[in-house]
C-alpha cells in the first residue's frame, strides 16, 4: 500500500469509528473535523512532568522565582497583542540555523501563553526531520506528526497533555527524511487548517525546521499566520538573518528573538 493509499485507508478507519451515525461519502476534511472535536476532553492523554524535568530541561517560562521568565511574559505579551488584534491564531518559530534555540523558544513561549489564564496553546513539533519537543518534556510518546501524516496513527492518539492546564502537545517521535514532501502533501495542509479553524480561540504553536536547512520552512509558511525568527547571538550572519526574513516574507514575521546574548533582548516591529 503506497502512502496516499494509506492516507485514504486511514481516513476511512477512522470515519467508521467516529462518525457512525453518518452515512456516504465524508471528504477528509470533514474526517478530520470530526476527530479535533472529540480530542480535547475526552481522549489526551495526560503524561504529567516534574518541576525537575522542567528545570533540567530549562524550561524556566513558568517559574514566577525565575527571573528569565519575565522575558518570556514579555514574548508572550507582545505575540499575543498582535496575534489578537489581527485575530490569528497560528505562530511558527524558526531561526536561520541548526541549534539557535528554535525549540527551546517554542517551549518556553508555548509554557508561558498556558500560564497565562485564558489562552490554551498547542505545541506542534513540526521539525518532521529532527523533532525534539518530546526531548524537552522526556516524553517518550509511542506516536508523532510523522504516523499522522503516513496514516499510522490518528491525532486522538498523538497529543499529549503533560500536566499543565491549557498546554496540549503534538509531539515527533522520530525524524523522517523526506519531510518537505510529506508537508507539501494535501493532506498536511487540511491538517494545519483543521487545527486552526477548529479551535479558533487557540493559539497554535508550530516548532519548525531550520528556516536556510532546506526548503521545509518554505513550504510551511502559506499554511500559517505569522512566525518568528530566533537568532542565535554571535553566530547568525546578517546575510543569514535578510536570506530568512526574505523567506518568511510570505506571511507576516512578528518579530525576532535573540537567543544567548549576555542580555537577552527580544525586538519586535
Ligand atoms: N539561551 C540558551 N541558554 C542555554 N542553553 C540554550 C539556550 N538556547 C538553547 N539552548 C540549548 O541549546 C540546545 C539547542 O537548542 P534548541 O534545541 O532549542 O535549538 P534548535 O534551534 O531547536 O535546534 P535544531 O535546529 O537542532 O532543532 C539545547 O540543548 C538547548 O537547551
Ligand atoms: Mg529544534
Amino acid at each position: 500500500m503506497n502512502r496516499m493509499q494509506k492516507i485514504v485507508s486511514r481516513a476511512k478507519q477512522e470515519l467508521e469509528v467516529n462518525e457512525k451515525s453518518r452515512s456516504g461519502e465524508v471528504r477528509s476534511r470533514e474526517k478530520l473535523e470530526s476527530n479535533l472535536t472529540k480530542y480535547e476532553y475526552t481522549k489526551t492523554r495526560v503524561i504529567p512532568i516534574t518541576g525537575d524535568t522542567l528545570k533540567r530541561n530549562r524550561i524556566i517560562s513558568m517559574d514566577k522565582t525565575d527571573l528569565r521568565a519575565v522575558r518570556f511574559q514579555m514574548l508572550r505579551s507582545k505575540v499575543l497583542q498582535q496575534m489578537r488584534k489581527k485575530e490569528w491564531n497560528t505562530l511558527g518559530i524558526t531561526a536561520p540555523t541548526s541549534g539557535a534555540g528554535k525549540s527551546l523558544i517554542s517551549v518556553n513561549l508555548a509554557c508561558s501563553i498556558a500560564m497565562e489564564g485564558n489562552q490554551s496553546v498547542l505545541l506542534v513539533d513540526m521539525d518532521l526531520r529532527k523533532p525534539s519537543v518530546n526531548k524537552y518534556f522526556e516524553l517518550a510518546p509511542e506516536y508523532g506528526m510523522h504516523d499522522i501524516i503516513e496514516g499510522n496513527a490518528s491525532i486522538a492518539k498523538t497529543l499529549i497533555n503533560p500536566g499543565i492546564d491549557r498546554l496540549t502537545i503534538l509531539p515527533g517521535v522520530k525524524g523522517v527524511l523526506n519531510s518537505s514532501e510529506q508537508i507539501s502533501t494535501p493532506f498536511v495542509k487540511e491538517l494545519i487548517t483543521s487545527l486552526k479553524e477548529r479551535y479558533s480561540d487557540r493559539i497554535v504553536i508550530f516548532d519548525l525546521p531550520p528556516a536556510l536547512a532546506g526548503d521545509d520552512v518554505m513550504v510551511f509558511i502559506p499554511y500559517i499566520d505569522c512566525s518568528l525568527l530566533v537568532i542565535e547571538s554571535g553566530s547568525n550572519k546578517r546575510h543569514e538573518i535578510e536570506d530568512s526574513l526574505n523567506l518568511l516574507k510570505e506571511k507576516p514575521v512578528l518579530g525576532t528573538v535573540l537567543n544567548r546574548a549576555d542580555t537577552a533582548k527580544d525586538t519586535f516591529y
